[in-house]
């Protein structure tokens, strides 16, 4: 049947969104597969492609398409669908409400705050040192974000986040090394060390950049690494999230793991971390694509 690759979207990951679609579109074409890659905006679109289309396959980022809205209008409208349903993309796309159903279910994420208006910005009270990171809650690609180190940077840090939303995060900056782990229709592919010399994996290191390094196999003992990808497994399925994805996670010093937030639509472009991971498993960037959509048929 005809494949819709929805791509492009309305959040501010716009341009990130248009580079996936193009690469998953191109992939999917190349198996002989009739995919066409739409530039979706509107409830209006998805009408047309409902009207139009056997299955999407969902490659939009960030608000109205990461966060459970398209995925809820494409349910309403029969049209199968990759990745997650409704409800775990919502929360999967607020960091602060994945924080707490990870410390629900037990998990390890990094001691945070919810900024409220009333509240002072004193990091004691809330049992936080600096550095800190300042997050908007509903971002992707570290937009919005800032690791501050003194208040007066704190300050500035929440002043702007608050341009990108209305609900900021202040987190524990955990000092050690960041990994990502994939998952691939329940099984988790191999981790990625991410390394930038930056002061953290910001947009310009993850899409600008060409001094951040990926390191995969990330080096990791096996039976750590292994253990990491059972808390990834964990931190996915807690949130109800299905099909494919991606996990953050950062190790401390002293080897134990944070969680730090999960993708429900990960970047699919060519300097991507799911596309890399799947690599190393010997998982091409067409089967990867395959895979996902072969998901919605199940
Ligand atoms: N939010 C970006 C696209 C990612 O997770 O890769
Ligand atoms: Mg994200």
């Amino acid at each position: 049947g005809k494949v819709a690759v929805l791509m492009g979207g309305k959040a501010a990951e716009r341009e990130i969104s248009l580079r996936s679609g193009k690469a998953v579109t191109e992939a999917l074409q190349a198996q002989g597969i009739d995919a066409h890659g739409l530039d979706v905006k509107s409830i209006d679109d998805l009408q047309e492609v409902a009207k139009e289309y056997d299955r999407a396959f969902i490659a939009l980022h960030g608000r109205w398409g990461e966060d459970g809205v398209v995925q809820a209008v494409l349910e309403d409208l029969d049209v199968p669908f990759t990745g997650s349903p409704m409800a775990p993309s919502a929360i999967a796309m607020d960091k602060l409400r994945t924080k707490w159903m990870w410390l629900g279910a037990g998990l390890p994420t990094p001691k945070f705050v919810r900024v409220s208006e009333k509240m002072p910005l004193d990091l004691t009270a809330f049992d936080l040192d600096f550095p800190v990171i300042v997050k908007p809650c509903h971002e992707g690609s570290s937009i919005g974000m800032r690791k501050v180190y003194n208040l007066q940077e704190l300050q500035e840090a929440v002043e702007y986040a608050q341009q990108f939303d209305h609900e900021i995060l202040i987190e524990q900056w955990i000092t050690g090394k960041e990994y990502t782990g994939g998952v691939l229709n329940g099984e988790a592919l191999p981790l990625i060390r991410l390394q930038t010399p930056r002061d953290f994996y910001d947009y310009e290191a993850k899409y600008r950049s060409n001094d951040t390094q990926y390191i995969c196999p990330c080096g990791l003992d096996e039976e750590v690494e292994s253990a990491l990808q059972t808390l990834v497994l964990q931190a996915f399925d807690v949130i109800g999230s299905k099909g494919w994805g991606r996990v953050d996670l950062m190790v401390d010093e002293q080897g134990q793991p944070w969680l730090i937030e999960l993708n429900s639509v990960p970047g699919m472009t060519d300097h991507s971390l799911v596309p890399m991971a799947a690599r190393a498993k010997g998982i091409s960037f067409e089967e990867l694509v395959h895979e996902i959509l072969a998901a919605t048929l199940e």
